[in-house]
């Protein structure tokens, strides 16, 4: 071992320990330590390397977390054997492909790519800009609760979940008008998860699910996923899905739940009254059919209450309420809940078998922010900001794009909902936005039947000169596109 003495900490910009690593990896690499070998003591290159003990020792782990090397326990450090890596399969010869329906389109793939790409400007996606979260205020109570609370934050936070965010959560579930325990609640991660554990557990393959149209195009593919059929009932921005229409698909078909968006939809933005929420929790109970209620936009109301949940008209414990942090406080946190009535073990043992627990340190990071990290303070500016942007787009859209648009006007949340003149096709305008490097969500992805051909879904959640110079650009595009 040619080991040089170096200053004590770091020669070169490189930590000391970073550095014995590297030497003993080059001693490997060169075979001077093979596969099984037994490689020195720590006690032994502590001297060789005129190095601390306690240097080599975080040496080692760095070359364990490399896998290079492994401790045997009574035994010192050894030099793993290299398994070889499993073999990529052969694309080219297109036996991997089996005969399953395709259900996954390009353009939702292409879609949610477009949502992580920093480059374009981001109005399709139904994301919070990153500026209007409490993000300092998160990180600090993150790295507080990490470092007193001990191994709560390491060991996993077993369904239903961390006691403590489930106490935040059902206190914040009254001003929904739903009256629940913490151990109503179910923590999942985000909403999609809770709906997902919904469809699970409400449906089996082959069956039909009643949902809004236009929908959220994520649970469409999920629906397909699952091997569910998805049943499209109209809505409208003004009253949400048609009661009168899902009564007549009720006599017409075996429906076996209801997937709806109560509160401020995705894309239409609509907010069902609350006399129409109880009419639909009464007509899908008369059926003894399941609601997966949807609230994730709820607490986005521009008034100062947020409206109640169908889940409050719930007499029959049909109604599976699901939601998340995700459009509020942090996407990234993956944090959402489930109070699943009836449902609510068979949810929760889905949830284990699938994916055990959510992440510890986002429980605890949330309980604290839920109960002394200002919520309320946040959402009263974080609404007051929705409802700005929103209303700058809106007047925006009006100005640029062609006669004869018309838009949503939503109370709530942070998304617009534009329907140009017929003919002007969203699809083409999609690709030529991103030419722009402008990305938006195209109408026929709200619909597994072809609809919304000359829709699109803008999002405000964000807004800047950067975003009404886009805006322009796309009434531009959308004019050309206008047909004859
Ligand atoms: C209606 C609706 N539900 C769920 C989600 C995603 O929720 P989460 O990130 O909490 O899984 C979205 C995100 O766009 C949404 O619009």
């Amino acid at each position: 071992m040619t080991m040089k003495n170096g200053d004590a900490n770091s020669r070169g910009g490189t930590l000391l320990y970073e550095q014995v690593a590297g030497d003993i990896a080059g001693l490997i690499a060169q075979g001077t330590f093979r596969a099984g070998d037994r490689l020195p003591s720590i006690r032994q290159l502590s001297r060789r390397f005129a190095v601390s003990i306690n240097t080599v020792m975080q040496a080692y782990a760095v070359l364990e977390d490399q896998r290079l090397v492994e401790a045997r326990p009574q035994s010192g450090y050894y030099v793993r054997s290299r398994v070889p890596e499993i073999r990529e399969p052969d694309l080219k010869s297109r036996t991997f492909i089996a005969p399953a329906t395709v259900t996954i389109s390009d353009l939702c793939q292409q879609v949610m790519h477009n949502m992580m790409n920093r480059a374009l400007l981001p109005l399709g996606s139904a994301i919070p800009s990153a500026r209007n979260l409490p993000i300092d205020k998160l990180n600090r109570i993150m790295a507080n609760e990490l470092r007193r609370g001990g191994d709560q934050a390491v060991l996993y936070q077993m369904p239903p979940g961390y006691e403590r965010l489930r106490v935040q959560i059902a206190r914040r579930a009254l001003e929904a008008g739903i009256s629940s325990g913490p151990d109503d609640i179910l923590v999942t991660s985000g909403c999609v998860e809770a709906v997902l554990l919904a469809l699970r557990a409400t449906c089996r393959a082959g069956d039909t699910i009643a949902v809004e149209s236009p929908f959220y195009f994520n649970f469409l593919q999920m629906i397909a996923e699952l091997g569910l059929k998805a049943l499209e009932i109209p809505s409208t921005p003004r009253d949400g899905i048609s009661i009168e229409a899902l009564r007549y698909a009720i006599e017409q078909s075996r429906i076996s739940a209801c997937l709806v968006i109560t509160n401020f939809s995705n894309p239409l933005g609509s907010l069902m009254p609350e006399e129409r929420k109880r009419e639909l929790v009464e007509l899908l109970a008369s059926h003894e059919i399941p609601l997966i209620e949807d609230d994730i936009y709820g607490d986005l109301t521009f008034e100062n209450e947020r409206p109640s949940a169908a889940k409050s008209f719930d007499r029959s414990d049909l109604v599976i309420y699901c939601s998340s942090f995700s459009k509020t406080i942090a996407p990234g946190y993956r944090v959402g809940w489930a109070i699943a009535g009836r449902f609510q073990g068979e949810m929760e043992r889905l949830k284990m078998i699938m994916n055990i627990a959510v992440s510890s340190p986002s429980q605890l990071a949330l309980a604290e922010f839920l109960a002394n990290g200002g919520y309320d303070h946040h959402l009263r500016n974080f609404r007051r900001i929705n409802a700005r942007n929103i209303s700058q787009m809106a007047d925006a859209v009006v100005r640029s794009f062609p006669p004869g648009t018309r838009m949503t006007h939503p109370a709530g949340g942070f998304i617009l909902w534009v329907e140009m003149p017929e003919g002007t096709d969203a699809i083409t305008l999609f690709h030529r936005a991103l030419e722009q490097g402008i990305s938006i969500v195209p109408g026929p992805l709200f619909s597994l039947s072809g609809k919304y051909s000359h829709h699109i879904r803008l999002s405000a959640a964000q807004w800047d000169e950067k975003i009404e110079q886009g805006i322009k650009t796309l009434g531009a595009l959308a004019q050309e596109l206008m047909p004859g």
